[in-house]
């Protein structure tokens, strides 16, 4: 297979030909060759354009655009639109529109009206996929595949439940230990027929934690049914091309994203920060080193890959040009930023930087999301900016490797579903709240961090850190003990390891399931209001969170100080085995928590990729054996200078003792070897 990762870094975006007249796509070739386009994603949303009545197909437009792309050197990766089905098949199959779970069955109007779990959908997006699979998986301007988009849309019609209750007998295997699993004992919830299993509905009170999380895990599976049996119909068509889909990000998305990556031949992911200032460039940071660490992730499972250098390797497929629609409105994107942004996902290992989208449209429901041409035309600072990102593109062809980080999080999206459930002690933890607070506080210090699935390989890993991972089975207990005791060094949050693989409680004080390693339990959960927080005898502060903690061998680090847990353990430290496991009991506040993880990172020997740094510099290092690149990204909005030398890839400038940045700006130096 040629894979994408063996050519250049891929440029573009979503290219919607089928939303303008013929005449501007010359228009938009000739564009493409200016700013350096060289991968684009056609047809994502075409289906009514492709197939405008049952099994009538009308691909005379997209083999011109394909030709035309093909003659100006752009690559495809074709969609399979089958993100949104064409008015005639809800008309047709009004089965097949999705239920919510109050009950209430959507209408065609948007897009994603469809339930993946309908045989007619299933069928015909099968159909489409195979239609196109015949007409193009030859065309010589096929990169690979984009299979649909951004799975992540849930139902609760009658063909959900069959096959609901279908998976359930395959993972419980009977009814017994469905309802143990589940616990059904309580509220008078005994199952003694699958018939009686629905999907978890809206329902008077609280619903079952179990039926909610297998909800959950039968709903990525179900969607990854529907993308897999897309891929082997394309892979048979041309084993060659490459094959995925773009994921998107977000808790509240019904999908195992380290599990789907085992299945798709290249990581791809969308992202969108929630704003453009205020933190976007930590979610930046995050999402790569998620989208990273599900390229490893996979990488290990797949027999006859290493999961050194590239292997890891991942594609940034959405991102916005400019505009971010969030928050009731549009947060335009100052000069610069999308360089930057682009290059701290390239730093992280995505093999390029593609967007939402091409060309922006006059009509349609997202007329006013930022495009790469925007409604201004080409003579206009984004698509100077293109052009410039596209140029940056080409001077860094030489980056290749992956970033060493002898930090990582330990990341699990079923323990997210679980802390979703509305009857936990509190309503204010959130698990991507947690996961970031985690990942800011090493980020700020300029740490190097990975992230890992609970599993997978920690060799080289000096300190995992486990933000509220709430669901550990026995394999994870035991692979984080196997850690500790061969010398590695672990930080544990609260609402970790409280619940076994079904969300039951683990008895006997929590983190039932962590309790030994930690040499501390917590006796009692003190949840606090949103505006509460708890003082800490080191001075910083707690919030959301308290726990009564007993010391069963490990070492007070901090004491809560005042009110009902004066003078009681908050931060804990157990040495055990060859290593060391730390407990916290609160959510810290952002500086006592990068204090913290500065003190455990030391105490493991891990030391920041670019000490010299000043604060508001980003620096990302890539290896590859001995050659490496140092990414520095000035997030202020002031020149700042960096020790560093080499060779700045951007400007071809030789780097003697340290880099100036401009104001936002950016510097890639190949280092000098050894
Ligand atoms: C993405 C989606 C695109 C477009 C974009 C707008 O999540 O895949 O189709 O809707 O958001 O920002």
């Amino acid at each position: 297979m040629v894979m994408w990762t063996d050519g250049p870094l891929c440029y573009g975006g979503d290219y919607n030909p089928e939303q303008w007249p013929a005449q501007v796509w010359s228009e938009d070739v000739a564009l493409m060759r200016q700013a350096g386009v060289n991968l684009v994603t056609v047809g994502v949303f075409a289906w009514s354009r492709l197939e405008p009545a049952p099994g009538r197909y009308t691909f005379d437009w997209l083999d011109q655009v394909l030709d035309l792309l093909h003659g100006g050197g752009v690559r495809v990766a074709l969609a399979t639109p089958t993100a949104s089905p064409p008015p005639w098949f809800s008309l047709a199959h009004p089965g097949a529109l999705p239920v919510t779970a109050d009950g209430i069955r959507l209408h065609h109007g948007s897009r994603d009206t469809y339930c993946a779990a309908t045989p007619a959908y299933r069928d015909a997006a099968l159909r489409i996929t195979t239609a196109l699979a015949d007409r193009y998986a030859h065309h010589p301007a096929l990169a690979g595949w984009h299979v649909h988009n951004e799975y992540g849309t849930t139902c609760h019609c009658e063909h959900t439940a069959r096959a609901f209750r279908r998976w359930l007998t395959t993972r419980h295997g009977d009814l017994a230990a469905l309802n143990d699993a589940w616990v059904t004992s309580f509220w008078s919830q005994h199952y003694s027929d699958w018939a009686q299993i629905s999907t978890p509905r809206a329902t008077q009170y609280l619903p079952n934690p179990g039926h909610l999380l297998d909800f959950r895990r039968f709903w990525s599976d179900t969607l990854l049914a529907a993308y897999t049996e897309q891929r082997d119909l394309l892979r048979a068509a041309n084993p060659a091309l490459t094959i995925t889909t773009n994921y998107v990000l977000g808790d509240w998305v019904p999908v195992d994203h380290a599990r789907w990556a085992t299945e798709v031949d290249l990581v791809a992911v969308d992202h969108y920060p929630s704003a453009v200032d205020g933190g976007a460039e930590e979610q930046t940071a995050l999402a790569a080193d998620l989208a990273r660490g599900w390229a490893r992730h996979a990488a290990h499972r797949r027999p006859g890959s290493p999961p050194a250098g590239g292997a890891a390797a991942w594609l940034l497929m959405e991102s916005a040009p400019n505009q971010i629609h969030t928050a009731g409105r549009m947060h335009t994107k100052e000069p610069g930023r999308m360089l930057r942004h682009s290059l701290a996902h390239v730093a992280r290992g995505s093999h390029g930087a593609m967007f939402f989208q091409w060309r922006a449209p006059v009509g349609g429901a997202e007329r006013f999301h930022s495009a790469l041409v925007p409604h201004a035309g080409p003579d206009s600072r984004v698509f100077r900016e293109t052009v410039a990102l596209g140029a940056a593109l080409r001077q860094l062809s030489e980056v290749r490797g992956s970033v060493e980080a002898a930090v990582a999080l330990v990341v699990d999206a079923a323990s997210g579903w679980a802390l979703r459930h509305p009857g936990l002690p509190s309503a204010l933890p959130d698990y991507h709240d947690e996961l970031a607070a985690a990942h800011r506080a090493l980020w700020r210090s300029g740490y190097a961090c990975d992230t890992l699935t609970p599993g997978d390989p920690v060799d080289g890993y000096r300190l995992l850190v486990l933000p509220a991972l709430y669901l550990i089975d026995d394999d994870a207990a035991e692979w984080l003990r196997g850690y500790v005791d061969g010398g590695g060094h672990l930080l544990v949050t609260y609402l970790s390891g409280v619940a076994d693989e079904h969300a039951r409680v683990r008895l006997g004080g929590y983190p039932g399931a962590l309790r030994e390693l930690l040499g501390a339990y917590a006796e009692e959960f003190h949840p606090l209001d949103a505006a509460d927080q708890v003082r800490l005898d080191d001075g910083g502060t707690g919030r959301i969170w308290a726990e009564t903690l007993r010391l069963t061998g490990a070492d007070t680090v901090v004491s809560y100080t005042g009110g009902v847990l004066d003078a009681m353990p908050a931060v804990t430290r157990h040495r055990v085995g060859a290593g060391t496991a730390w407990y916290v009991s609160t959510r810290l506040d952002d500086t006592s928590y990068r204090r913290l993880l500065d003190t455990a990172a030391r105490a493991a020997g891990v030391t920041t990729v670019c000490p010299d740094a000043p604060e508001g510099v980003e620096a990302v290092r890539r290896r590859d054996g001995a050659a490496s690149w140092l990414f520095l990204l000035n997030h202020t909005d002031h020149e700042q200078r960096v020790p560093a030398s080499g060779v700045d890839l951007l400007t071809a400038t030789p780097i003697e003792r340290a880099v100036t940045l401009a104001p936002g700006g950016v510097a890639v130096l190949r280092e000098h070897k050894g």
